[in-house]
C-alpha cells in the first residue's frame, strides 16, 4: 500500500498554473508526475515547486505532441488522472500563427485522449477558458451561457478541446472529464519561489504591472477608457493562482472519489467579483505602496469590455471558493517579481 491518495499526470507542470497545481496536488496527499518540455517554461519553475514541497518531485521532459514520449510516460507511470495544461497562449500569437496553435494544442491533447483511452485510465481534466464566453449578453457568466464563436484561434482551441472531451466522455465508457474555465488568473504562490515567467514583453496585465514596478517597463499602457463601464476600463474576474490550484485539487478529488453527477462537467473558476483595469492597477500601488507609470491607450484588438463569473456551481459541486484577498494577492505577484530580479 502507498501513502498517496492517487497517481496525478501534470502536463505542462512547469507552467504557471501548472507549478501552483503540482504544489497544491502534493500538499492534498497525491502522487505527481509532471512533465513538460520546456517550451514556454523553464526547468527553475520545477526546483521552485522542490523548495516548496520539501523533497524531489517526479519531471519528465517530454513533448505531448509525441506520441512515442508520451506512450512511454504511461508506460512507466500508473496514474488515474491527467491535468492537461501544455497549450500555446498568446491570443495575439494564434492570430498570425493559427497552424501552430491548431498543431500544438489539439494534437497535443488528443495523443494524451488517445492513450488515456488505450491504457484505460478514467479522468480527464482540461484547462478551459473564460475567452469561450466572448462577449457575453448578460453577466455574469455561469455554466450555461451560450458560448460566442471563437474570436481567436486560441480561444477556438479551448472551445473545440471542451468537446472533443464532450465527445469522448459520451463514446467512451470508462472516460470522464471535467473543463475548469479560468477567468484571469493572477498572483504567486505565498513564498515567491513559483509565478508566472512570460517571455518577452508580456501581453497580460499583472505581469506588465509588476515589471513595470521593477523598472523594466517604463509605462502601462490600459486599453481603452471610454468602455461602457463605472471608469471606462475593461472589467474582468481576477482569480489567484494558488485559489485556481485549489480548484484543480477539489477536480481532481471529485474524479477520483467518483463523485461526479455526468461523465463530462464543467465549472467557472473565478472569483465573481468583476474589477476595472484601473481599479487593478491603482490597488497594486496602495497594496505595495509603489506608485506607477501608466496612460491611457487605445483600445485592444479583441478585448471584451467585460467578463466575470457566476462561481455557484463550482463553489457548491467542488466545495470550494476564491478564498484569497486581492491585496494580498497583488502583494504575491509583486514579491515574486522582485525574487525575480533580486529586488529587495
Ligand atoms: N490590459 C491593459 N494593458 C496591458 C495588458 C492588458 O490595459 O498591458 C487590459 C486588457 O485590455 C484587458 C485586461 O487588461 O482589459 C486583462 O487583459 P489580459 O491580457 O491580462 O487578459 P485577458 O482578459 O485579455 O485574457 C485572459 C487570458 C486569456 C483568456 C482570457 C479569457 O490571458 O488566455 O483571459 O477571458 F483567453
Amino acid at each position: 500500500m502507498s501513502n498517496f491518495k492517487d497517481t496525478v499526470l501534470v502536463s505542462g507542470g512547469a507552467g504557471y498554473i501548472g507549478t501552483h497545481t503540482a504544489v497544491a496536488l502534493m500538499e492534498a496527499g497525491y502522487r505527481v508526475v509532471i512533465i513538460d518540455n520546456f517550451s514556454n517554461s523553464e526547468p527553475s519553475a520545477i526546483e521552485g515547486v522542490k523548495q516548496i514541497v520539501g523533497h524531489d518531485v517526479i519531471f519528465e521532459q517530454v513533448d505531448t505532441c509525441r506520441t512515442d514520449e508520451l506512450r512511454r510516460v504511461f508506460e512507466r507511470y500508473d496514474f488515474s488522472t491527467v491535468i492537461h495544461f501544455a497549450a500555446y497562449k498568446a491570443v495575439g500569437e494564434s492570430m498570425d500563427e493559427p497552424l501552430k496553435y491548431y498543431m500544438n494544442n489539439l494534437l497535443s491533447y488528443m495523443n494524451i485522449l488517445e492513450l488515456m483511452k488505450e491504457f484505460k485510465r478514467p479522468n480527464v481534466l482540461f484547462s478551459s477558458s473564460a475567452t469561450v464566453y466572448g462577449d457575453a449578453d448578460v453577466l455574469p457568466v455561469t455554466e450555461n451561457t451560450p458560448r460566442k464563436p471563437a474570436t481567436s484561434p486560441y480561444g477556438n482551441t479551448k472551445q473545440m478541446a471542451e468537446d472533443i472531451l464532450r465527445d469522448c466522455c459520451a463514446a467512451y465508457e470508462g472516460m470522464y472529464g471535467i473543463a475548469l474555465r479560468y477567468f484571469n488568473p493572477i498572483g504567486a504562490h505565498p513564498s515567491a519561489l513559483i509565478g508566472e515567467l512570460p517571455r518577452g514583453v508580456p501581453n497580460n496585465l499583472l505581469p506588465y504591472v509588476t515589471q513595470t514596478a521593477a523598472g523594466i517597463r517604463e509605462c502601462i499602457s490600459i486599453f481603452g477608457n471610454d468602455y461602457d463601464t463605472e471608469d471606462g476600463t475593461c472589467l474582468r474576474d481576477y482569480i489567484d493562482v494558488v485559489d485556481l490550484a485549489a480548484a484543480h485539487v477539489a477536480a481532481v478529488d471529485r474524479m477520483t472519489e467518483k463523485k461526479m453527477k455526468t461523465k463530462y462537467e464543467i465549472f467557472n473558476v473565478g472569483t465573481g467579483r468583476p474589477v476595472s483595469v484601473l481599479e487593478l492597477v491603482t490597488r497594486f500601488e496602495k497594496a505595495n505602496n509603489l506608485k506607477l507609470n501608466y496612460r491611457f491607450a487605445p483600445r485592444r484588438e479583441g478585448d471584451v469590455p467585460a467578463v466575470w463569473a457566476d462561481t455557484a456551481l463550482a463553489n457548491k459541486e467542488l466545495g470550494w471558493v476564491a478564498a484569497r484577498d486581492l491585496d494580498d494577492t497583488l502583494r504575491s505577484a509583486w514579491a515574486w517579481e522582485k525574487h525575480l530580479r533580486g529586488i529587495k
